[in-house]
């Protein structure tokens, strides 16, 4: 559910699902919220109360008393109503695109502190799961963590750390630390494992798969140079969860100079998303 992959996957050349035709130099649109049907106003309430109903004991307290401030459960949000509260706590706004953007321009608007929210909803038959990221899964799974403020640097970071990334091609590598920790990351916290992930808390069934214990997938504690090596799956359940204990983790960790790293992992092998190496622990372990 993330356009990294996608992109990767589309550059086959189909076609990217959206209306291109009315943006600027940025990718980005006007949302145009008087457009939208009352049937999408009513499939985006019944993917909010499905989803809203999954979070207690599962979704960390950041995003769930986040998106309970942004009261966008009556139907397809108005991005500059909620642009406008995030960007009171953290200097961040949403911006509308038509889907899917380029790479550069994504880190663009990330590392000046812009989110990229798509502006069309996925069609009734795609309540369960969607290939490209739509307006539910963009402004549900990923703005409530915005309002969070070392989250919302990290993000920044990430952003700067993309541009730089695609001089040094270490952009495949960089896109496992998003999809492991900014899609699909877990936090530990007092309670236990919590989801902050986007993919995750968008996602109908891993929301409870995720934190099941048992499963065949992996919960290791995240180190980032493991991250960078480590494929991911894009078209079922994650096989390895990363578990943060904070967001300041990420932020930290993503202070170093990556050269060195980008450099020394072009001389390893790449790791299955299954794997589990010599000395790690499974952090939810089978029952
Ligand atoms: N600090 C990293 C570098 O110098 C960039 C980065 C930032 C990577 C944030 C990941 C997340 O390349
Ligand atoms: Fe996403």
């Amino acid at each position: 559910e993330d356009f990294l992959a996608t992109v990767a996957e589309k550059s086959s050349g189909a076609a990217l699902r959206g209306d291109y035709q009315h943006m600027d130099a940025h990718y980005v649109v006007q949302q145009d919220w008087a457009a939208y049907t009352e049937e999408e106003h009513e499939l985006w309430r019944k993917l909010y109360q499905r989803q809203a109903a999954l979070l207690p004991g599962r979704a960390c307290d950041e995003f769930i008393e986040a998106l309970a401030k942004m009261d966008i459960s009556a139907g397809i949000p108005q991005f500059e109503k909620t642009s406008k509260a995030l960007f009171a706590a953290t200097g961040w706004t949403i911006v509308a695109v038509p889907g899917l953007i380029p790479e550069l321009t994504f880190f663009d608007h990330l590392a000046n502190r812009r989110f990229p929210v798509t502006v069309w909803l996925r069609k009734p038959e795609e309540f369960n799961y969607i290939v490209e990221p739509d307006v539910f899964h963009d402004f549900f799974g990923h703005v409530p963590l915005l309002f969070n403020p070392v989250f919302a640097d990290y993000m920044q970071r990430y952003g700067q750390g993309g541009l730089k990334a695609m001089k040094l091609g270490g952009l495949d590598e960089l896109a496992r630390l998003y999809w492991y920790t900014v899609e699909f990351g877990l936090i530990n916290t007092p309670e236990g494992i919590r989801i902050y992930g986007a993919g995750i808390l968008s996602s109908g069934g891993e929301v409870e798969y995720c934190l099941t214990p048992g499963t065949k997938s992996r919960h290791i504690r995240l180190d980032i140079e493991r991250c960078l090596r480590t494929l991911y799956k894009i078209d079922s359940y994650q096989e390895t969860y990363f578990v943060i204990d904070s967001y300041q983790q990420l932020f930290d960790g993503t202070a170093p100079d990556f050269t060195p790293i980008y450099e020394k992992l072009k001389t390893m092998d790449v790791l299955p998303a299954n794997t589990l190496l010599e000395g790690e622990v499974e952090l939810l372990p089978a029952v």
